[in-house]
């Protein structure tokens, strides 16, 4: 039997991008003593409220189909969040309620993009970006980010990068892997390239409200870029719901409408129930966010401080999200090397960074979602393995 070439261009893209981490979650169930450092999964409970919110939703019989874009009641508090933050003229049409912002970027991706097009994304990039892209038969064309602009996209790498076949900019500020955050600057000067080329920009905002010390930047704000910019997010990252799958798209009416179709022939409607849980959560400022940040950025610095005598590796301190890299400055190990045999001689489980796109290959990636004893224990397995191999 044939499958179609959509099956062939993603068929290691999907769970072999986590080889390490599922095989650590395997190893775990005989040893508990593995430390588990892979996948960006917040320590946090979601927020008693929406719970509470969903059932008392679910108990009073929100149960019944939605509508295609998403209910009233959510599209109202995303009309409120919106218009405090973009010049445009914010309404109910402007918006696509989506599971989770996965599905957000993958609709965004396959209604703008197919064979021919190229997707310009800042490496290294979330590990699901290249399957989106292939999915929709675009090309992944990546644009280096670099240590020292601390990861922040810059002009001349994007403009190089630009082609007769570019359609699109994606961007994820606050960066993950990195932490890197994008400022008003850096926005400003993308967008008159962004422009002269007719380029979209996909803006995945999925860590928005995990900064630690500055101000989220949308290029929604900048009037030049703000009319071709699509939005995706989610309250999976700010209310530590990522199981509630509950996202978005932000962007035209036109756009909108046409990504409309997919959504109602995909979906054929979300759960009326998440849809009022996650109106509330996004009219209440974020408890859960705040711990967050204080946390994540306290075991940023933790983990800096530990190895900060570790030869030949080095932590860098992130600006925002819920991960660290540390840079391997190794002879005979790159990161699979690494990252393979940390898990098995110390039993500890890390990204290898090129699961992030070629410029990652240098780095390993930390999650800091677990406790701060976890991570001192793990940083003192990391300066032994490191000794050892030395
Ligand atoms: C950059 C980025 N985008 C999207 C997602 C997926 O988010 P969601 O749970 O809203 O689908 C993640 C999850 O880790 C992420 O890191």
């Amino acid at each position: 039997m044939k499958f179609s070439k959509l099956t062939d261009r993603i068929s290691d893209l999907g769970s072999d991008k986590w080889l390490l981490h599922l095989e650590a979650r395997k190893l775990k169930k005989n040893n508990p003593n593995i430390i588990e450092l892979t996948i960006g999964e917040p320590d946090q409970p979601p927020p008693e409220e929406l719970i509470e919110k969903c059932c008392d939703s679910m108990r009073s019989g929100r149960t019944k189909y939605s509508n295609g874009r998403g209910e009233e009641i959510l599209l109202d508090a995303l009309v409120q969040k919106y218009q405090k933050r973009t010049p445009l003229k914010v309404t109910r049409n402007n918006f696509l309620c989506l599971p989770g912002t996965q599905t957000a970027l993958f609709a965004t991706v396959m209604c703008l993009t197919e064979e021919e097009d190229e997707i310009l994304v800042g490496d290294p990039y979330y590990a699901t970006y290249e399957g989106i892209i292939k999915s929709s038969g675009a090309t992944i064309i990546p644009i280096p980010l670099h240590e020292k602009y601390d990861f922040s996209l810059q002009e001349k790498d994007f403009r190089m990068k630009i082609t007769s076949k570019s359609k699109a900019l994606l961007l994820n500020y606050p960066h993950n892997p990195t932490g890197g955050i994008l400022r008003k600057k850096d926005l400003s000067e993308l967008a008159d390239i962004v422009k002269k080329n007719n380029l979209w920009i996909i803006s995945d905002e999925v860590y928005e409200e995990l900064i630690f010390k500055e101000d989220f930047v949308s290029p929604l704000e900048i009037p030049t870029l703000a009319e071709r910019t699509i939005v995706v997010s989610s309250i999976s990252k700010s209310h530590a719901s990522p199981g509630f799958r509950s996202g978005w798209v932000f962007a035209s009416e036109e756009v909108i409408n046409k990504m409309l179709p997919l959504a109602e022939t995909m979906l054929f409607g979300n759960q009326p129930f998440i849809a009022d849980m996650t109106a509330y959560a996004i009219s209440n400022k974020s408890q859960t966010a705040l711990k967050m940040r204080t946390d994540y950025q306290r075991r940023a610095k933790l983990i800096c401080k530990k190895l900060a005598n570790t030869k030949n590796i080095r932590p860098i301190m992130p600006k925002s999200g819920m991960f660290i890299l540390i840079k391997l400055e190794l002879k005979n190990f790159n990161d699979e090397k690494f990252a393979w045999n940390l898990l098995h001689s110390e039993g500890v489980a890390v990204m290898p960074g090129s699961s992030f796109g070629l410029n990652g290959k240098d780095f390993i990636r930390l999650s800091l979602t677990v406790p701060d004893k976890e991570l001192e224990s793990a940083c003192e397995r990391i300066d032994e393995f490191v000794k050892k191999i030395d």
